[in-house]
């Protein structure tokens, strides 16, 4: 306990308001962690229902009085028990596939509150979600226009569609998560969008109902935001003005959370700042959408390890966990940062020492974390922070490795959300060649 790589630890959590220590115990909101680690096994995935639902708040609170819908961009975390939280708060979905529809409904959500994002959706997948009758399309392309008005048009029916329009301003992020530049694949040109929407309109198996904009993710400041939200109203007037009437403006997701010192704004405080601008170029009274992910869940969860090995070198020392990238695959990807913090800080004798932090697979690519000061011993556990979004829903069985359990903690409840991944559940659509 007087260790001060442990002492930092024992500080509350920034940016997890629902994992603390209590008693030198790690918790989500009043289940000790080393508790469910024992009683799950590693690697298991725990999320605070609690943390999720406040994130939703300051949403809420953003848009009180205003006529918004809030499409969680499920991308972030897929698995049904999430969703079914997100439905039941009333929340609809951004999708990007069939496979997230069929997710969708199976965990009671509103197909009507369902917007259908990506720049390559099938013709089976559009008539899947004609079928469903999701709320709109945000389409990507003039070919995906025209494809969707035919495969609408062969089902007698109109698809609601909006555009999405990338407005060409930078994020300010990581350039594999910025998706608002003129060089990224989504998205139509800001320049050619007026021309796009007199298409769409012509269009016999098109109902033109909204306009749409998505900058990247995990941003940090609000500037990009409100310089989005300019360029996005310069072109309704254009639209509007063309004659064809725009029901929603969709400002997609992005806003960031606190993984390692960083400060974004409170989902509320930029929605004061972004619903300014919109009062005063008078588009105040217009639907709102938005399709928020990781900052809904980002925080919201943890992933529990187990240390198997400590494996002391000469230019490093190696912290061999139960987790790797197949698990949590963000520092592989995008070098990003997730902070490791012990499962219990005390009755471990070990001295600190400085560790990268690595998995179980045959790559020098699986780490989890580099240079980490950590007391830790064998046969304890550790905590990766920020584990709520785009982990569990990029895991993949690399090494065949099963994928995770996954726990929703809700008070001192704990509910089982996934079982842990078989060998034979992964090998279950496989089968030998006959003979
Ligand atoms: N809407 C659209 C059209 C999107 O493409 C995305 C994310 C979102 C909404 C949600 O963005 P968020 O609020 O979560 O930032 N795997 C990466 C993040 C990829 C984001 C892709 N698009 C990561 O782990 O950082």
């Amino acid at each position: 306990m007087n260790n001060p790589a442990n002492q930092a630890a024992s500080a509350a959590l920034p940016g997890h308001p629902f994992v603390a220590y209590r008693h030198d115990a790690l918790h989500v909101e009043d289940v000790a962690l080393s508790a469910l680690a024992q009683a799950h096994g590693t690697p298991l995935f725990v999320y605070s229902k609690a943390a999720m639902l406040s994130a939703l708040a300051a949403y809420q609170r953003g848009f009180a009085g205003r006529h918004a819908q809030i499409c969680y961009a499920m991308k972030a975390n897929s698995s049904l028990g999430v969703l079914q939280v997100f439905a039941q708060a009333g929340c609809g979905f951004d999708i990007v596939s069939g496979g997230e529809l069929e997710r969708v409904l199976a965990a009671g959500g509103d197909a009507q509150k369902i917007i259908f994002s990506g720049v390559g959706k099938t013709q089976a997948e559009m008539r899947q979600a004609l079928t469903a009758g999701i709320g709109c399309f945000n389409v990507e392309s003039e070919a995906e226009l025209d494809v969707l008005s035919g495969v609408a048009s062969a089902m007698k029916l109109r698809a609601p569609v909006s555009i999405r329009v990338n407005p060409n301003v930078d994020p300010k992020t990581h350039p594999y998560i910025s998706t608002g530049l003129k060089d990224n694949k989504f998205g139509v040109a800001h320049e050619d969008a007026l021309r796009i929407y007199r298409h769409a309109a012509s269009l016999q198996g098109l109902q033109v109902i909204g306009i749409d904009c998505h900058i990247g993710s995990q941003i940090t400041d609000a500037t990009p935001y409100l310089d989005a939200m300019d360029r996005i109203l310069d072109l309704v007037a254009a639209i509007e003005a063309a004659g064809i009437p725009l029901a929603h403006i969709d400002f997609g997701g992005g806003l960031g959370i606190n993984y390692n010192h960083d400060t974004p704004p409170a989902a509320d405080a930029l929605w004061r700042q972004l619903l300014a601008k919109l009062d005063a170029r008078g588009y105040g009274d217009k639907k709102l959408m938005i399709e928020p992910g990781r900052s809904l869940v980002g925080n919201a969860g943890v992933c529990l390890t187990e240390v198997l090995y400590l494996k002391p070198g000469e230019q490093k020392n190696f912290c061999i966990i139960d987790a790797a990238m197949n698990d949590l695959p963000r520092p592989s990807l995008y070098q990003a940062f997730h902070a490791i913090v012990p499962v219990a800080l005390q009755g471990n004798q070990a001295m600190a020492a400085t560790y990268d932090v690595v998995g179980p697979v045959c790559e020098s690519g699986d780490w989890i974390g580099r240079d980490r000061v950590l007391r830790v011993a064998a046969g304890e556990h550790l905590a990766v922070l920020s584990a709520g979004a785009y982990c569990m829903s990029m895991a993949s069985n690399y090494n065949t490795r099963g994928r995770a359990a996954e726990l929703l903690v809700d008070g001192s409840q704990v509910h089982l959300i996934r079982r842990r991944e078989t060998a034979q559940d992964q090998m279950r659509q496989e089968q030998l060649v006959a003979g």
